[in-house]
């Protein structure tokens, strides 16, 4: 899997290069029908559940071999990883998805903090169907490994949250504090001026940021893909984005028209869009060529993984794929300057994972909400 070397110049030969996308048949109309839509009703197996948790609590065993009883021991089955689960909106994704019966592995790439968070979870919301795994999503070793535990004791994977991400700037954390910037000048790209002199976009944060939510997510989903097509129920995946990777919010005109031809890209064209892109960091040349100006490789991540989004769900036409936007949430990655809470911004993510059958695949959704990006 490539990874960008640190300080590396955008013309660095990669160390694999990914074999491009085939032919591939066009996305599920359904993607397109549900535009219009507002929001998703509870899902076949979500209202089971809830029947199923109620019927086997009140029920004598015996009761357990009916209908709903064998639908709730399905979805005890299933199995989902949640990358970067120790902390924030991933933590959060976790502790959703174990209440809904899933069998949950958290993984984190520092094992006190995942092992902290399992113990709170288990201890605190009373789950039990929740165990810790190491990975770093920029560690090939780390996910081979993890494959391998999943493989050896479960045999498969039915849905993946890829989670994981970093922001990839440095902040003067009392500078920001202080411009006191509010929500709706964050989250239009107004605040891009006023934060000129408290974030910096380094070259090396760049790399880290485009290494991490790009080709952390690709990494982690080729390595877990066999185990993923092994799921019965048809597996779920769910890429973390962002608003900031709406295409409104790319100045280059050109850029943003290819962009939205989402059909034509494959994992090839990625890689030379984001070498593109360092090289004009690195020539101080963003304003000038037209790339976003606010949290520049963190949009420009995001929108590499909007369009990893449209490729998976062409190519995997069984699972549903799909990126989430969370909300402007509290967490670290922003400093907690965000306004909902890692309760309310884990909603899309658990909605995406539970999808049934016959969801929406390709789309991107803004919460729970299917969105515009493109
Ligand atoms: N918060 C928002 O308003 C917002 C808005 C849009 C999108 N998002 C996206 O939501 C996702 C979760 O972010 P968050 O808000 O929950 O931020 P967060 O609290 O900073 O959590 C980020 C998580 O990613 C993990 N991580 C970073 N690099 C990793 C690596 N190499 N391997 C494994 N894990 C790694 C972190 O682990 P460590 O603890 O080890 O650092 C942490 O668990 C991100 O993809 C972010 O871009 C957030």
């Amino acid at each position: 899997m490539r990874h960008i070397g640190v300080g590396a110049s955008a013309s660095s030969p990669c160390t694999v290069r990914v074999r491009p996308c085939g032919l591939a048949p066009p996305l599920s109309p359904s993607c397109v029908q549900l535009q219009q839509l507002v929001t998703f009703p509870a899902t076949p197996l979500e209202r089971h559940a809830r029947t199923a948790v109620r019927t086997t609590r009140a029920s004598p065993p015996h009761r357990r071999l009916d209908p709903v009883s064998r639908e709730h021991e399905t979805k005890l089955e299933r199995l989902a990883v949640v990358t970067g689960g120790n902390r924030g909106i991933g933590l959060e994704v976790c502790r959703q998805l174990a209440a809904q019966g899933i069998m949950v592995i958290l993984t984190a790439r520092d094992e006190k903090r995942g092992k902290d968070a399992v113990e709170f979870l288990r201890h605190e919301c009373n789950l039990s169907n929740i165990i810790y795994r190491p990975l770093d999503v920029l560690d090939d070793d780390s996910v081979a490994s993890l494959a391998q535990h999943i493989e050896s004791r479960y045999g498969k994977l039915d849905i993946l949250v890829n989670n994981a991400g970093v922001g990839g700037v440095v902040v003067d954390q009392d500078g920001m504090r202080a411009l006191n910037i509010d929500p709706h000048t964050w989250l239009s790209g107004a605040a891009a001026n006023l934060l000129e002199g408290v974030v910096l976009q380094t070259y090396d944060g760049a790399v880290k940021c485009l290494n991490t939510n790009y080709y952390g997510i690709r990494r982690v989903t080729e390595g877990l893909l066999p185990l993923l097509k092994q799921s019965s129920s048809g597996a779920r995946i769910v890429n973390t984005t962002s608003l900031r990777s709406e295409l409104k919010r790319m100045p280059n005109k050109k850029l943003r028209e290819e962009l939205r031809d989402a059909g034509s890209w494959d994992e090839q064209r990625i890689e030379a869009m984001l070498d593109e892109f360092l090289e004009a960091l690195r020539r101080g040349r963003l304003e000038e060529e037209g790339w976003p100006t606010m949290l520049p490789a963190y949009s420009v991540s995001k929108m590499a993984v909007n369009l990893y989004t449209r490729i998976l769900a062409r190519r995997l036409p069984e699972m549903r794929v799909n990126c989430v936007h969370p909300g402007f949430v509290r967490t670290e990655i922003n400093w907690n300057t965000g306004v909902i809470t890692t309760e309310e911004g884990a909603r899309g993510a658990v909605k995406l994972a539970l999808l049934p059958h016959d969801g929406p695949t390709g789309c991107y959704f803004h919460q729970t909400e299917l969105g515009i990006a493109w």
